[in-house]
C-alpha cells in the first residue's frame, strides 16, 4: 500500500499495526449473508488508498492519550470514518461520472449506478451502525452532523455548477463541508478518544480543518494541472463538470473581465485555454499560496499546544501536502 509516512519507525511500525486492525474492523462489519453483497464489496478493495482519515484519528488519539495500545474503541472509530470517506467516494465517482480512481475501473463504470447508489448506502449505513457499537452517543451524534454537512456540500456544489460569480467565500465552504469536515471530525474524534477532559479537542479539530481545506485545494489543483496516468482518476472534470476551482476563483476576482473567458473555456472543456490564462495571471502560484497558508497555520496551532511525537508526526503530515505534487 502506498503510506503516508515512514512505517520503518516506531511510531510508522505502530500505525501500520493498526491501520491492519483497522482494516480487520472494516471488513468483518461489511460481512453479509447474501454472497452476493461481499462480491459487491470485494470490488471495494482496489479503492484502498492511504487511509488518510483513519491515520488522522489513531494519531490524534495517541497525540493526546498516555496509553500505548489503541483500544477497540479507536479502532472502530478510525474504520467508521474510512467506511464514511469510501461511501462518499463511491457517491461522487457516480455525480462525476468517474470511470477510474486510484488507477482501477470505479465501481459505477463496473456494475452501473444503481448498484454504486446502493453500494454507497450500505457503507454508510454500516459506518453508522459500527459507530452505534462504540455505545458512545456523542460520536454518533457528531457523524451524524458530519455526513448531513458532507451532503450539504454537494448540494450547494452542485447549484452553483458553471456559476463563474462564485464568491471566495461560498467555495471556501463548499469545500470545508465536501472534504474538510470529515478530516477534521477524524481528528477531532482521535482527541475526544484519547483524552477524557476534553483538553486539545479544538486544536485538533482546527488542524483537521485547515489540512482538510488545504488537501481538497490541492486536490482540485490536480484535477487542473496532471494527467490521468498519474492520478488514477479523470483530470479536467471539474471544468466539465462546471465546478470552479480556487484558481479561477481567485483571477476572476482580480480580472473580472476574464469572466466570458471563462464562460467560454467551460462551454468548450478547453482545459489548455483556461490553464494558460490562469498560468499568465499567476493565479495557479496564487492557490498553491493558499495551500501553504493553511498548512502553516495548522502546524503552528498544534506545535503551540503539544509536542508529543504523534503530533509532530500529525505537522510532518501536513507538511507533504505543500509538495507541488
Ligand atoms: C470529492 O470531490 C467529494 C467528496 C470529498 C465528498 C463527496 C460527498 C458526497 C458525494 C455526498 C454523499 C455523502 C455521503 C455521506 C454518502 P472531488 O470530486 O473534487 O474529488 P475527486 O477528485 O477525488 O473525485
Ligand atoms: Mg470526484
Amino acid at each position: 500500500m502506498n503510506t503516508l509516512m515512514d512505517m520503518t519507525t516506531d511510531l510508522g511500525a505502530w500505525l501500520s499495526n493498526e491501520l491492519t486492525a483497522v482494516s480487520g474492523v472494516m471488513s468483518d462489519h461489511l460481512i453479509n449473508k447474501h454472497e452476493e453483497v461481499n462480491v459487491v464489496c470485494g470490488e471495494l478493495a482496489a479503492y484502498k488508498g492511504k487511509m488518510l482519515r483513519p491515520s488522522l484519528l489513531l494519531l490524534s488519539w495517541r497525540a493526546v492519550s498516555k496509553e500505548d495500545a489503541a483500544p477497540m474503541a479507536v479502532r472502530t472509530a478510525a474504520a467508521v470514518v474510512e467506511l464514511i470517506h469510501l461511501a462518499t467516494l463511491v457517491h461522487d465517482d457516480i455525480l462525476d461520472e468517474a470511470d477510474i480512481r486510484r488507477g482501477t475501473q470505479t465501481l459505477n463504470s463496473l456494475r452501473g449506478n444503481e448498484a454504486a447508489v446502493m453500494l454507497g448506502d450500505y457503507l454508510l449505513s454500516s459506518a453508522f451502525h459500527l459507530c452505534s457499537t462504540i455505545k458512545n452517543p456523542d460520536l454518533n451524534l457528531l457523524l451524524g452532523g458530519v455526513t448531513n454537512t458532507l451532503c450539504a456540500g454537494e448540494l450547494v456544489q452542485l447549484s452553483h455548477r458553471n456559476n463563474v460569480d462564485l464568491d471566495i467565500d461560498s467555495y471556501f465552504q463548499i469545500i470545508h463541508d465536501k472534504t474538510a469536515s470529515l478530516i477534521a471530525a477524524s481528528c477531532e474524534m482521535g482527541s475526544m478518544l484519547g483524552c477524557s477532559d476534553g483538553s486539545f479537542v479544538s486544536v485538533l479539530k482546527d488542524f483537521g480543518k485547515s489540512i482538510g481545506t488545504a488537501f481538497q485545494i490541492k486536490d482540485d489543483l490536480l484535477d487542473l494541472l496532471a494527467k490521468r496516468k498519474d492520478i488514477g482518476k479523470p483530470a479536467g472534470r471539474d471544468l466539465e463538470k462546471g465546478k470552479l476551482t480556487l484558481p479561477v476563483i481567485i483571477m476572476l476576482a482580480q480580472n473580472p473581465s476574464l469572466r466570458p473567458d471563462v464562460r467560454a473555456a467551460m462551454g468548450n472543456n478547453d482545459r489548455v485555454g483556461l490553464h494558460d490564462l490562469l498560468q499568465s495571471t499567476g493565479s495557479i502560484d496564487a492557490a498553491f499560496g493558499v495551500v501553504e497558508n493553511l498548512v502553516d497555520s495548522a502546524v503552528l496551532g498544534v506545535k503551540g499546544v503539544l509536542s508529543s511525537e504523534s503530533s509532530m508526526q500529525l505537522c510532518k503530515l501536513a507538511e507533504q501536502l505543500k509538495r507541488p505534487f
